[in-house]
């Protein structure tokens, strides 16, 4: 079993399915402190220099408020622009610098293997947030856990259930993080649908064979729908593509709604995304007449996103404990009225 104090969480290739559950162990643990049931302090004047080099709003925010909710502080650059990096400062000599004023990094950045590059040379461990096309470990992560509760939740076994991803598999960081965990459970049947061209890497398809899933791939969305217990939608990576035009090509050709996912899919399939979802007319890979579909998990999955991001903190500040020793009941409370 991984010991996580102090490690980089760089890629999801680091854990076993024994880490994994542990993983879920403390995140389930953090579900009062998520509710604001009860609050802790187990961070308390440790800082997260949350360093987000391309658009983020969840993850970035999340990874915040995990740790503001263990009593750290946060520390943000948002936008390459702003950050030394347009002064030509290497990754190696921002990782150094930032890891002096802090004790744990997140960084996002549009390069492959950027993270670890920048984790090569920080002092203090550094979460990936997302590295271009390759890994979003802290997303398969939650997508994992929000995978196990709906299947629980509905009575299925966790161990052979049936998953669609669908959409812009060739390009989808978050997919790829998924997939690899995936790779972990032993009767897991998986299809992947994709426009043609926008296929899953062959080696990852290759790698979820080789440990024993039942994998098929497609071009077509209708049938690559049916017959799933979860449905994971994603979004065409605009940003991956050489020309908007090339981006422009794959907009709006997989197109999940109400009416097809009444016509195909079983009726309790839980949809899920990575969100954003793209909502302009061009696109809609997700409509929003599915909003009333009460197996929509997009939600619940961004709230989970919280809750393993505090579990990861936790594992690699090595305070999982504290967590509880440290709680005490808020002293205020925040009517919330229930969203629609
Ligand atoms: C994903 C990402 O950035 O890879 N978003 C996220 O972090 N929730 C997916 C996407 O942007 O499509």
């Amino acid at each position: 079993m991984l010991n996580f104090h102090g490690q980089h969480i760089l890629s999801v290739h680091q854990f076993e399915r024994v880490d994994v559950e542990r993983i879920f162990e403390v995140t389930d643990q953090m579900r009062p402190f998520g509710r604001r049931e009860k609050v802790t302090n187990p961070l308390k004047g440790a800082i997260l220099s949350n360093m987000f080099f391309e658009p983020s709003t969840r993850t970035r925010v999340s990874f915040g408020s995990a740790f503001n909710l263990l009593g750290g502080n946060v520390r943000e650059t948002t936008g390459i622009e702003s950050s030394s990096i347009v002064k030509g400062e290497s990754m190696r000599d921002f990782a150094r610098v930032l890891s002096g004023y802090s004790d744990v990094i997140v960084i996002r950045h549009p390069e492959m293997g950027s993270a670890e590059e920048f984790a090569s040379a920080s002092a203090v461990p550094v979460i990936n947030g997302g590295d271009g096309a390759n890994e979003h470990p802290s997303q398969a992560l939650l997508d994992l856990y929000t995978i196990r509760a709906e299947l629980e939740s509905q009575g299925k076994n966790v161990d052979e259930f049936r998953i669609a991803l669908i959409g812009d598999l060739a390009n989808g960081r978050a997919v790829h993080s998924l997939l690899k965990l995936l790779s972990l459970f032993h009767r897991v049947t998986i299809k992947l649908a994709s426009p043609q061209g926008l296929d899953t890497p062959p080696q990852l398809v290759e790698l979820l064979r080789s440990r024993g899933a039942t994998v098929s791939e497609s071009h077509d969305l209708h049938e690559g729908i049916q017959h799933v217990d979860i449905l994971y939608v994603t979004r065409v990576q605009e940003e991956r593509f050489a020309s908007q035009e090339e981006a422009n090509y794959y907009r709006g050709l997989f197109r999940l709604n109400q009416e097809i996912y009444s016509k195909y899919c079983e009726s309790n399939t839980v949809i899920m995304h990575p969100l954003p979802r793209d909502s302009r007319a061009q696109s809609q890979e997700l409509d929003e007449d599915l909003d009333s579909n009460p197996n929509l998990a997009i939600f619940r999955q961004t709230q989970n996103g919280v809750l393993v991001r505090m579990a990861l903190f936790a594992l690699v500040f090595d305070v999982v404990k504290q967590v509880q020793s440290s709680a005490s009941k808020p002293t205020w409370h925040m009517p919330r009225p229930r969203i629609a």
